[in-house]
């Protein structure tokens, strides 16, 4: 059977809410996107979450949207960069679901986010260097999880989705 749900994971700033949105009006899947799910339950941004009540509550947060999540049909689901960290979430996320991973570099990460006031972990001096390490540490976890692996650093957006829909081909 084929899977109801589409997760897309990646990095911060990789696109997975523009993609996942523009993805989803193509597909005719209705679409949701967690950080903004979780936005809307505690009437805070994100931002506020981390500042007012820490990482770790974000990410109890995290989990516990990640399991309601697995119960929606013909969802677009963009997560949060992080999300991949924790297996439970990813067992959840993997429940009825195809992964899709957009892929891109450091540099292409820098030019969409590099201004963004929004992202708490990239609220650094040395931004650049921060995107390179936790690149280098998520990138495996990203690929032990994608089912489907595009590159987004590079082409328009129609391109890009295009290749998505390619990607999923028999999918969905
Ligand atoms: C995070 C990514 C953010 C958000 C939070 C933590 C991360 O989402 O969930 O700031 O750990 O990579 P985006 O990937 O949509 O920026």
């Amino acid at each position: 059977m084929k899977n109801s749900n589409i997760v897309v994971i990646g990095f911060m700033g990789s696109g997975k809410t523009t993609l996942g949105k523009r993805l989803a009006s193509k597909i005719k899947y209705k679409f949701v996107d967690m950080d903004k799910y979780i936005e809307k339950k505690e009437k805070m941004s994100v931002a506020e979450i981390f500042e007012a009540k820490g990482e770790d509550y974000f990410r109890r947060l995290e989990t516990e949207v990640s399991e309601e999540m697995s119960k929606k049909e013909k969802y677009v689901i963009a997560t949060g960069g992080g999300v991949v960290n924790n297996p439970e979430n990813m067992k959840f996320l993997c429940e009825n679901s195809t992964i899709l991973y957009l892929k891109s570099t450091p540099e292409h990460i820098y030019r969409n986010i590099g201004k963004d006031k929004k992202r708490p972990l990239l609220q650094v001096n040395n931004k650049m260097e921060v995107i390179r390490t936790l690149m280098k540490e998520r990138t495996p976890v990203y690929e032990k999880y994608a089912q489907v692996t595009i590159n987004v650093s590079t082409g328009a957006v129609k391109y890009i989705i295009s290749r998505i829909i390619r990607g999923l081909e028999g999918k969905i």
